[in-house]
């Protein structure tokens, strides 16, 4: 015991700071330490509320270390989203600069810095520290070899605005099912920039993991071919949700970590009766949006679990339920500002997922095997959306009209195909095959469990080989 711990790595992590992207590297974090690892987060103090909302056990596991970006209370309104993430890529690459070499002079020197790859620029702060340097995509191989053609100049879009482009791997993609930074150029372009600076450095990267797993991507994987090599070792969930312990026994936390009466309410409900519709931590729908989900809700007949998020302060006007709608649907449904979606997503009494499809919440329902309606509203959502129609066949996609807008119409015709008849047997049956799979990923030999397994042998005997790793025979 006291060889094994005397050879487990230090690793520190470092998260893009919004709940989307903590997720999966606080639980690959855990994943970690789980093989005996010591395991340290660090971000800056505005992204604390997003940790108070994320999985309390993963967090009794890793050490947190947090520094002032010098807007610890959040950005100003008039910030542009350029502007903050420079100010911390300035201040982020001094403070996990001053955190190595802390940890250094206090014996616990890091073997790596496993860093989101939105981040590009903690690459050159490992090396330039003399550790290894790892990028973790938090979207799916899909999305990222979208990205890696567009900088690459291949064609990523249709010839005809009603065309579709071929991209190895993947099926013809239309407008509507690309990344919305791509398409949708009137946007604020830092967004693409972001993106797609994934992919500037990472062929310097020491090691590249992916939140997915190989039976999911596997054709397009098989098409991106790069001599990075990614290792896919998702779904980065926690291990209570995808194995076979009891979920209940350890649930994600509400956001003020009370106890959440939505489960109870859930409890209440028949088996596969329940519609339940989240867009995520960050989108808030327009007004019509909102009345055209509610709408629809009010039409069917089912009963419903409906997050509505409080708004960002520069979101003013999202989200707002329309007049006199909680009380009119009282004995139908339940609007929470938050829930334990995981907790949601394991309950029998949960019928399908009308969700934005965020890679979070697309994995999340296809590990529990509840079937989608997918309203998608901005970046990978589109493509994700895409994959879970036309690839993995587990829901279906609710079409827009030329406003932008999935009217009631369509949302309640998408939810009576998925809930009810031979159609909607078959999308469970499918979500349930892609379940087993993401489950069988991660188990004990599974290509997920492989790939980490085979990243912590190398980050161990990398510690072991001295203070300057060599970075060029790291990489299989
Ligand atoms: C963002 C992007 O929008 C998404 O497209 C990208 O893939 C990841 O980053 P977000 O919009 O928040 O994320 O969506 P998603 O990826 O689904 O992540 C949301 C997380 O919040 C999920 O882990 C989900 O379980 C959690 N959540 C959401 C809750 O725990 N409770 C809720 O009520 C709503």
């Amino acid at each position: 015991m006291e060889e094994e711990t005397a050879k487990s790595a230090h690793v520190l992590l470092l998260p893009y700071p919004l709940l989307g992207h903590i997720n999966p590297l606080l639980q690959f974090a855990d994943r970690l330490a789980s093989h005996g690892f010591r395991a340290t987060i660090v971000a800056p103090i505005r992204s604390r509320g997003d940790f108070r909302k994320a999985d309390p056990s993963a967090l009794a596991s890793v050490n947190l270390e947090f520094f002032s970006d010098g807007h610890d209370n959040g950005f100003p309104l008039d910030l542009s989203l350029k502007a903050q993430d420079s100010n911390f890529s300035r201040v982020g690459s001094r403070a996990v600069g001053d955190l190595i070499d802390r940890l250094t002079l206090e014996g616990a020197r890091p073997v790596c810095l496993i860093y989101n790859s939105f981040l590009p620029w903690a690459l050159d702060v490992a090396h330039h520290h003399g550790i290894l340097g790892v990028t973790f995509l938090t979207q799916p191989c899909a999305v990222c070899t979208i990205y890696i053609r567009y900088i690459r100049g291949f064609p990523v879009l249709p010839k005809e605005p009603d065309g579709c482009v071929a991209i190895p791997g993947l099926p013809l993609l239309g407008l509507r099912d690309l990344p919305s930074f791509i398409t949708q150029t009137e946007g604020d372009p830092y967004h693409l920039e972001l993106l797609s600076g994934q992919f500037k450095n990472i062929d310097q990267a020491d090691y590249v993991l992916v939140n997915s797993f190989d039976s999911l991507e596997a054709e397009v994987r098989r098409e991106m071919a790069e001599p990075w090599s990614p290792k896919l070792i998702g779904p980065a969930l926690p291990s209570v949700y995808i194995g076979s312990r009891n979920p209940r026994a350890s649930k994600t936390s509400d956001e003020q970590g009370k106890p959440t009466d939505c489960l109870h309410w859930l409890d209440d409900r028949s088996a596969g009766s329940v519609v339940y519709v989240s867009f995520g931590s960050l989108a808030a729908l327009s007004p019509e949006q909102m009345e055209e989900v509610a709408g629809a809700l009010r039409w069917c007949k089912w009963p419903f679990l409906w997050v509505v998020r409080l708004p960002f302060a520069n979101q003013k006007g999202g989200n707002a339920l329309p007049q006199g709608f909680i009380e009119a649907t009282s004995e139908q449904g339940l609007v929470v500002p938050w829930c334990p979606q995981l907790d949601v997503l394991v309950h029998r009494a949960v019928g399908c997922f009308v969700t934005h499809c965020g890679w979070n919440s697309t994995l999340e329902g296809l590990t529990q095997g509840v079937p989608m309606i997918a309203i998608p509203q901005w970046s990978d959502q589109p493509t994700n959306s895409k994959l879970v129609s036309d690839v993995w066949k587990l829901g279906v996609r609710a079409e827009a009209d030329e406003t932008e807008v999935v009217r009631r119409g369509e949302l309640e015709r998408c939810i009576r195909e998925v809930m009810e008849g031979e159609r909607g047997a078959e999308l469970r049956r499918n979500a349930e095959r892609w379940r087993d799979l993401a489950r069988e990923a991660v188990a004990d030999g599974g290509s997920s469990d492989n790939n980490i397994k085979e990243f912590v042998a190398k980050m161990s005997s990398s510690m072991q080989d001295g203070p300057g790793p060599d970075l060029n025979s790291i990489q299989a």
